[in-house]
This record gives C-alpha cells, structure tokens and sequence, in this order.
C-alpha cells in the first residue's frame, strides 16, 4: 500500500524516493500532481510511461521558491516579476524560455518550460526536501479526469507510483492557468484556476489566441511541438544516397553499412524508457549536425514505443 498521510516524516521518505529517481503523487492547491526528480531525464519518461499518454506533452516544473526559477530560465522581465511577486505560491504556470540544465525530455524537445511555485505546504515541503524541481502532470491516466483526493490517485495508478501522499481535498480543484511570454506579449495557454482578468489587473492585456506562427521568429522558438528542422525519415534503402550528409537514429545498434555523418543510440540495452530520456536530445544533436537528412528506426509500438512512434511521425510527416 502506497498512500500515506503526509506528515514531516512520511513527505520526507517521499523525497528521497524522488531523489532515487522514483516516482511520487503528491497534493497541490489545484490538483494532485505525478512528481518525478525534473532534472533526472529517466525518472522524467517513468511518468510517461506511466500515464500512458499516447504522445510526449511538456510538463510543468514544480519550485519551492521564487528565486530559483533563475536556475530554470535566463528571462529578465518586469511583468514577470509582477505576476511573480503577485501570484506565487498559486495556480499560475509560466511558460519561458528555458536554461540548459533543463532536460529535453520536460520541456518535450521545446526551448521553453513550464515552471510554477504550488501553493501547498506539503508539496512546497516536499520540493525543499529533495532539494530538486519536481517535474509533474496532473496525476491521471491519459483521457482520465485530473484526481483532486489522494484516493482518485489511488483508483488510477495505486500500483504503478512508489508512493501517494495524501493531503486531503485540492483546495482549487482545477488546474493551473498557464501563460507564456513570447517576444515581449503573454499568451493565455490554458485557462485556469487564476482568473484571465485578475493577470490583466497586474500587467494590462494578455493575448488568447494561438502564437502568430507566421510571424518571422527565432528558429525553434514556435511553440508548443517541438519537431527538427532537418527532414527527418524513417529508414529505407532508398534515401541511401552517399552524395547526401545522412545522420541515423537506431533503438539499440547501428544495423547498416553506410558512412552516415552522425550516428545516434537511443538506449543501447534496448530500454523503452531511456529510448524516450534520450530521444528529444539525440534529436537536438543530429539537428546540430548539419544533415541533409536523418533517418530513424522504428520502435516497437508498445509501453513508451507508442508515444516516441508518435513524435517521430510527426517529425517525418512536417516534410512531404
Ligand atoms: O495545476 C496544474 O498545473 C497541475 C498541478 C499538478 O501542478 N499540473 C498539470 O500538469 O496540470 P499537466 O501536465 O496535466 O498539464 C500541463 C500543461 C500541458 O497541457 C502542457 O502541454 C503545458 O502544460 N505545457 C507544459 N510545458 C509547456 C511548454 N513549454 N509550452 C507550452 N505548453 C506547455
Ligand atoms: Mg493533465
């Protein structure tokens, strides 16, 4: 039996658990999160794994103090400071641009993160304690609804997490509000426990719709999808074209006789879940190569295989 009363004790054996790379549900104001170490790629696919999300989704990054958000994005801005100042501890995600340290796979290939500072003593106790930012999605299988007790964590994943801490109702009871700065405007991304008109009170008119895609930007700072910008293909004999700079993405090992460029492993002990902790980054890396092209290897299509299949597609399928 996995759930347990938070108490000092109990939340401090739930951090170390995290600090292990485990995997821990834990209270929020808004709703109970699925927290795993956010620095810690592994532990970081373990909740994937575990949710069962047929795709990667970008998580949020959970801090115990303003302050440390610096470690997490090099953004200087005076409305954030405002909302910062205003509204955390509370249900306010914001989505920046993100610093090295910040894995690949939280921020789901993307140059930006989601970080917020919950206000809830257990959980803010929690990330103290492991000294870490706690990366976590609200704590349901995918297509369930997000728990708001202890027990519906239980109900959904009781025998997949190592331990539930129980701290009573989500006072909120609806996710966080999540907006991102983008080129000097915010954009509302999901509406939330924080209401649109208590951030304009703060900081005058935030945008709701999609991020101008058309407007020109930095390369790789449209949002949301991460996908590289190098064509990328599954493998066939065909695109084998020794005229061309061919790098290679392989599961476990490199099954073919050709001089590519750049050659990357996903998990060379063949392991779906260092596959997906690596994948965003090998993909970074190849990208950097200078490829005309890159070519991937399919993965088997269960567990993690389905949403790592998922990204690549969605990579292949962006050049015609
Ligand atoms: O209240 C909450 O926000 C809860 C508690 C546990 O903190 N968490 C939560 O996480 O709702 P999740 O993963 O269920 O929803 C987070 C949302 C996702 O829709 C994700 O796409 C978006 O945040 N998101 C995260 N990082 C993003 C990024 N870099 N860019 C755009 N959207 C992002
Ligand atoms: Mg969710």
């Amino acid at each position: 039996m996995s759930l347990v009363k938070a108490n000092s004790e109990s939340i401090q054996q739930a951090a170390e658990i995290i600090k292990r790379g485990g995997l821990v549900a834990f209270p929020t104001e808004t709703v109970y999160g699925l927290g795993a170490d956010g620095l810690n790629p592994i532990a970081v696919a373990k909740i994937f794994e575990v949710k069962k999300r047929p795709s990667f989704n970008p998580l949020i990054l959970h801090i115990a103090d303003k302050d440390s958000l610096e470690k997490f994005s090099p953004i200087k801005n005076e409305k954030i400071d405002l909302l910062i100042e205003k509204f955390w501890p509370g249900p306010l995600t914001l989505v920046l641009p993100k610093t090295e340290i910040v894995p690949d796979i939280v921020t789901s290939g993307n140059p930006t993160v989601a970080v917020r500072m919950p206000n809830h003593p257990i959980a803010l106790q929690l990330i103290e304690s492991c000294g870490t930012p706690i990366a976590a999605p609200s704590a349901n299988k995918f297509g369930h609804l997000s728990p708001t007790e202890a027990k519906h964590v239980e109900k959904y994943l009781g025998d997949k997490v190592d331990m539930i801490l129980d701290g009573g109702k989500s006072s909120i009871g609806v996710e966080s509000t999540i907006i991102q700065f983008h080129e000097n405007e915010f954009y509302l991304l999901r509406p939330g426990g924080l209401s649109k008109e208590e951030i304009e009170n703060e900081i005058g008119k935030i945008k709701t719709g999609k991020i101008d895609i058309n407007k020109p930007t930095a390369p790789g700072q449209l949002p949301f999808h991460y996908s590289p910008q190098t064509p990328l293909k599954f493998f066939n004999k065909k695109f084998l074209d020794k005229n061309k700079k061919i790098g290679a993405l392989f599961f476990k090992e490199n099954k073919i006789d050709f001089p590519f460029v750049d050659v990357k492993l996903l998990s060379m002990a063949g392991d779906l879940r260092e596959a997906a902790a690596n994948l965003f980054s090998h993909l970074h890396e190849l990208e950097k190569s200078n490829l005309d092209l890159i070519l991937v290897e399919p993965v088997e299509e269960k567990g993690l295989g389905r949403a790592i299949m998922d990204r690549l597609r969605k990579a292949a399928n962006k050049l015609k």
